[in-house]
């Protein structure tokens, strides 16, 4: 990892934030609001709003059909917008890949569950799921078992073993359960609650070189450098909302290397290309802007969080937990910090927060049945978001200690 000032952000970096924070719209007409909630969706730059409202006065036609410039336009923004995704994903060898646009990381992942994964399990393989992630990346899977049992193929569903103090895969458990059978892992990069990155390299030692890794990049991709090249995986799934583009805009992209090829099934329709017009100049944005410094950004604004926190007695940090020593474990925690206050109820201290201005999010956070019992309050941060925000932010919890 790069080296970085877990308590202050460079000036340097100080320079190019201001910069950046500039170039949102909803952020500077409302200084008087923080919005910590990027984990939910994203904020737009300009140049998405601007790449929308181009794309809606000059092109707009729908894509793959008719022969008229606007039509061959948007079909060929959808061909290059394929092509935009393998490139920001670093995909060495883009002709072996595939890209499947979505509404979100929530259908790509029922799609590959309902399209894919039954035509590659047999009877009696195995599948690993991370029971304590977002229910998005599990309850697909367990659909699969049971729509696989009704043409009896009966598969069996490991739960994914966790570390309870940092919410992080077991990975050592997990490669004393994964054997010959464990065909199939579902797995989560950055944890949407307890906001670490689950060090997916680990997942791949412990399960094998053949077992298909399915990866939820919801909360990494347009967070942080994320690179097919690097993970050895084989689905890589993301909302676009999430990466500053439009709702309703995702996609799925698969290797082919192993297993069957991935053909989504049905009548496709219309695509979203309003979304994935989005999809691309939100891309080419983050691209420009640098993932590895925004990455360095949000990790520095949660670590000087997280270190206030530790010091404020009413509240507990769910998720990584240790100090700011090099090479601890909270280096691997993301631009996500969840907590809650030992006497008031997350609910009603989301209510507290908003009127001081700040905006986050306090509920359970559609985490899996093996998750948290209670809820809790998440704060989630982006390029935008400043070290005064988070100093107030610390200052107003201070005073409900
Ligand atoms: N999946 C999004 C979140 O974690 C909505 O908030």
């Amino acid at each position: 990892m790069t080296d970085i000032d877990l308590t202050a952000p460079s000036w340097e970096l100080g320079e190019w934030q201001r910069a950046l924070r500039a170039q949102f719209p909803i952020i500077t007409a409302h200084p008087d609001l923080a919005y910590l909630d990027s984990a939910a969706t994203a904020q737009k730059p300009q140049a998405v709003l601007d790449a929308v409202h181009a794309y809606l006065t000059t092109s707009n036609a729908n894509a793959g059909r008719g022969t008229y410039p606007w039509a061959n336009r948007t079909t060929a923004l959808v061909e290059q917008a394929r092509e935009r995704v393998k490139r920001f994903l670093g995909d060495p060898a883009p002709e072996g890949s595939a890209v499947h646009f979505t509404s979100g990381t929530t259908e790509g992942l029922r799609t590959l569950a309902r399209d894919w994964l039954p035509h590659f399990l047999a009877d009696g393989d195995e599948i690993v799921v991370p029971v304590a992630d977002h229910e998005a990346n599990i309850a697909p899977w367990l659909e699969a078992q049971g729509q696989l049992a009704r043409q009896g193929v009966h598969i069996r569903v490991r739960p994914m073993p966790y570390q309870r103090a940092s919410g992080d895969y077991d990975h050592r458990a997990l490669a004393e359960l994964a054997g010959p059978r464990t065909r199939f892992v579902a797995v989560t990069h950055v944890h949407h609650v307890y906001g670490g990155d689950m060090n997916i390299h680990r997942v791949r030692r412990a399960v094998g070189p053949d077992a298909v890794i399915c990866l939820d990049a919801a909360q990494s991709v347009g967070h942080q450098p994320v690179s097919v090249a690097e993970l050895d995986v084989d689905f890589v799934v993301f909302s676009g909302h999430k990466a500053m583009a439009l709702p309703g805009t995702g996609a799925v992209w698969a290797r082919r290397a192993r297993g069957p090829r991935f053909t989504p099934g049905g009548w496709a329709g219309t695509p979203n290309t309003v979304g994935i017009a989005s999809l691309t100049a939100a891309l080419d944005w983050l691209e420009a802007a640098g993932t590895d410094r925004i990455e360095r950004w949000t990790v520095a604004l949660a670590a000087r969080l997280t270190e206030g926190l530790r010091h404020l007695d009413a509240y507990e940090i769910l998720g990584c937990q240790t100090s700011l020593a090099a090479g601890s474990p909270v280096q691997r925690r993301r631009g996500i910090v969840t907590f809650r206050h030992h006497a008031i109820d997350s609910g009603d201290l989301g209510f507290i927060l908003f009127s001081d201005g700040f905006m986050v999010r306090s509920d359970q956070h559609c985490q899996g049945g093996a998750g948290e019992r209670t809820g809790s309050v998440r704060v989630s941060l982006h390029v935008h978001n400043t070290v005064e925000e988070v100093d107030r932010l610390l200052a107003v919890l201070a005073t409900l200690g």
